[in-house]
C-alpha cells in the first residue's frame, strides 16, 4: 500500500511537468473490451466504439452499479504495441474514491481531464446505479503527456473492496502528422 501510494507520487510528480504538443495528431481509440468479473456488482451493457472520421472514434459505455461501492481502487497500466503489448511506463494502483474527493493523483487526473465532459462518473463516492460515457472521444489538446507515436492499451481494472470486479482495456493510437506540422 505504502510503495503503491509512493509509485503514485513519484509519476504524479513527474507527469506534473507540463509538455506542449503539436496538436497536428492523431490520437483516436482502436479497441475497448470490457468485462465484469462479478455480474452480482458490475454488469455492461454497452461497450462499443464508433467511427465518426479518420481522426475521430467514439466510446460509448453502459454499465451498472448494483451495489453501493464505497472502496473503489483502480490498477492502471499502459501497454505499446511491439510484438504485442508490452508494460509501458505506467503501473499503478490508485485510490478513485480518494482521488475524487482530494485530486491528489495527477496520472488519474490526466485520465479523467480526457473523458470527464462525457460522463456522469463525476463525482464523489459512493458509486451505485447507472455509470455512462457518451461519444467520448481523444483530444489530444487534453492530453499533458508527451507520447511517442505507436499503438497503446490503457488497462484499469476496477477493484471494489479489493476484489477485482471488472476491466475496461481501451487502446488507443497516437500518431504525429508530420506532413500538417510542417
Ligand atoms: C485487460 O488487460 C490486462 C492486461 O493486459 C489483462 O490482464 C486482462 O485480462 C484484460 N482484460 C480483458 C477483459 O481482456
Ligand atoms: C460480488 O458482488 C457482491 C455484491 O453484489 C459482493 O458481496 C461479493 O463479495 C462480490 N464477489 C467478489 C468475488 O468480488
Ligand atoms: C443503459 O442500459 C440500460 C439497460 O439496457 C438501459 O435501460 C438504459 O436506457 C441505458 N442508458 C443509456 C444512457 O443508454
Ligand atoms: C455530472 O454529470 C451529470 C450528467 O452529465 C451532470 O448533470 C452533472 O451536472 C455533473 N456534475 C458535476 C459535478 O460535474
Amino acid at each position: 500500500m505504502r510503495f503503491q501510494l509512493i509509485i503514485c507520487a513519484v509519476f504524479g510528480l513527474f507527469l506534473a511537468f507540463r509538455i506542449t504538443i503539436n496538436d497536428a495528431v492523431i490520437f483516436k481509440f482502436t479497441n475497448a473490451v470490457c468485462e465484469s468479473y462479478n455480474q452480482s456488482w458490475f454488469v455492461f451493457h454497452n461497450c462499443r466504439l464508433k467511427a465518426v472520421s479518420r481522426s475521430k472514434v467514439f466510446f460509448n459505455m453502459n454499465g451498472t452499479i448494483l451495489h453501493p461501492a464505497n472502496d473503489i481502487k483502480i490498477h492502471m497500466r499502459i501497454f505499446k504495441k511491439a510484438n504485442g503489448y508490452k508494460p509501458w511506463l505506467f503501473d499503478v494502483t490508485c485510490d478513485a474514491c480518494l482521488h475524487l474527493r482530494k485530486r491528489n493523483t495527477p496520472f488519474l487526473s490526466i485520465v479523467y481531464g480526457l473523458f470527464k465532459p462525457y460522463t456522469n462518473i463525476n463525482h464523489t463516492c459512493p458509486y451505485v446505479g447507472p455509470q455512462i460515457i457518451t461519444d467520448f472521444y481523444l483530444r489530444p489538446e487534453l492530453l499533458r503527456l508527451p507520447f511517442p507515436t505507436g499503438d497503446y492499451m490503457l488497462s484499469m481494472q476496477w477493484i471494489f473492496d479489493k476484489k477485482l470486479q471488472f476491466d475496461t482495456n481501451i487502446s488507443f493510437t497516437y500518431v504525429e502528422d508530420l506532413i500538417k506540422s510542417k
